[in-house]
């Protein structure tokens, strides 16, 4: 078994930096081409922080600027999005509700709704910054963005244009193209949206993504195809444990009444309040034409700057198999994801035997 070490053949990929906890890959062409490979290679550093981002390289961000065509885009269609009410329990403390606004929205109308969500205007200091633009997305802006987001979650509901099935990469696209990424969930037979088929996520300004593990404590890829950037938040797997004990303390009625209540997605804890926990929140800003990829047991929740679009979809490498036996469902959401482990696995070792899989 290769699985758990982070070199094939000698092979190994470093991260090109750390940025506040989450390592952040540059990888060459020549190690980007393999998604299968890459990611088993880089593995390890994602257990350890819960994400990673990964910069691809220039060639490939231009060789899919073909994929935004008038007629691609005219196809993207969000479908019920959901209104995030969002209610203080404590300091710091958030729950979620979603409610499902039945109506649909093409990319112009949903660009157009958004302006109706819009940030607040920056505070301009110096001379600098009465000449930069609201739309450029620095650290400093984000920083002070982050700050209204903690502060205002409350006063206005956002709307999220999540979970809609379809994919913005064209068919002719074969690296890393979110919607057919080699990974052992194609032995999967049936196909679950959102799990092995892509997903569409619209957003605007203060659209949140609540603390979650993924379906079967999956791995997930989300690619910010353009727009405004994401804040992402992640646990690091040591202290996944303590994380999700403080949550069940502070939503013990959730927890009693399901074991996986964070599987709901709609707890909301702010860094702070984590930090003064002693718990490390890792942190990073997800900008158009980047990856970031979500680990088993890594905790991550977060939220839109403004109008964007991103692509996700979940994949397994073979170390997967190990986690995948321990998971535990939410049973008392109907539609809840399940997939057939054991079968996986059968057709995984049948197959691995005898070809070079992915
Ligand atoms: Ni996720």
């Amino acid at each position: 078994m290769h699985t758990r070490s982070s070199s094939i053949n000698g092979e190994s990929i470093e991260p090109a930096f750390i940025d506040n906890g989450v390592p952040v890959f540059k990888p060459t062409m020549d190690q980007f081409q393999d998604f299968y490979k890459f990611n088993q290679l880089i593995n390890k550093y994602g257990l350890e922080s819960g994400i990673v981002r990964v910069i691809p390289p220039k060639e490939w961000v231009d060789s899919i600027s073909s994929c935004y065509t008038k007629e691609n885009l005219s196809k993207v269609n969000i479908k019920n999005p959901i209104v995030q009410q969002i209610n203080r329990t404590g300091h710091g403390v958030f729950q979620q509700q979603n409610v499902e606004r039945a109506r649909k929205y093409n990319l112009e109308q949903w660009k157009e709704l958004s302006r109706h969500y819009e940030p607040p205007k920056k505070r301009k200091r110096s001379h600098d910054e009465m000449m930069s633009n609201d739309t450029e997305y620095t650290v400093e802006r984000c920083e002070e963005l982050e700050r209204a987001y903690w502060k205002s979650l409350t006063y206005s509901e956002p709307i999220y244009g999540a979970d809609t099935e379809g994919s913005l990469f064209t068919n002719d696209i074969n690296c890393w193209n979110v919607a057919k990424l080699p990974n052992i969930l194609d032995l999967m037979e049936e196909q679950i949206p959102g799990v092995n088929n892509a997903y569409l996520y619209a957003g605007v300004w203060k659209a949140t993504f609540a603390w979650h593990l993924e379906d079967q404590d999956l791995y997930s890829i989300n690619y910010l195809h353009f727009g405004a950037p994401k804040q992402w938040y992640s646990i690091p797997q040591s202290q996944s444990e303590e994380f999700f004990n403080l949550m069940k303390d502070l939503f013990t009625d959730e927890y009693k009444n399901c074991s996986q209540f964070l599987r709901h997605k709609t707890f909301l804890v702010s860094p702070q309040y984590l930090k003064k926990k002693g718990i490390t929140v890792n942190h990073t800003i997800h900008r158009q034409g980047e990856f970031i990829i979500t680990y088993p047991y890594g905790y991550h929740a977060g939220f839109n700057y403004d109008y964007n679009l991103a692509e996700s979809v979940n994949f397994a490498i073979p170390s997967w198999f190990d986690v995948a036996d321990s998971t535990e469902n939410c049973h008392c959401i109907p539609d809840a994801v399940n997939i057939n482990v054991e079968q996986l696995r059968k057709k995984y070792k049948d197959y691995s035997n005898k070809v070079d899989l992915f």
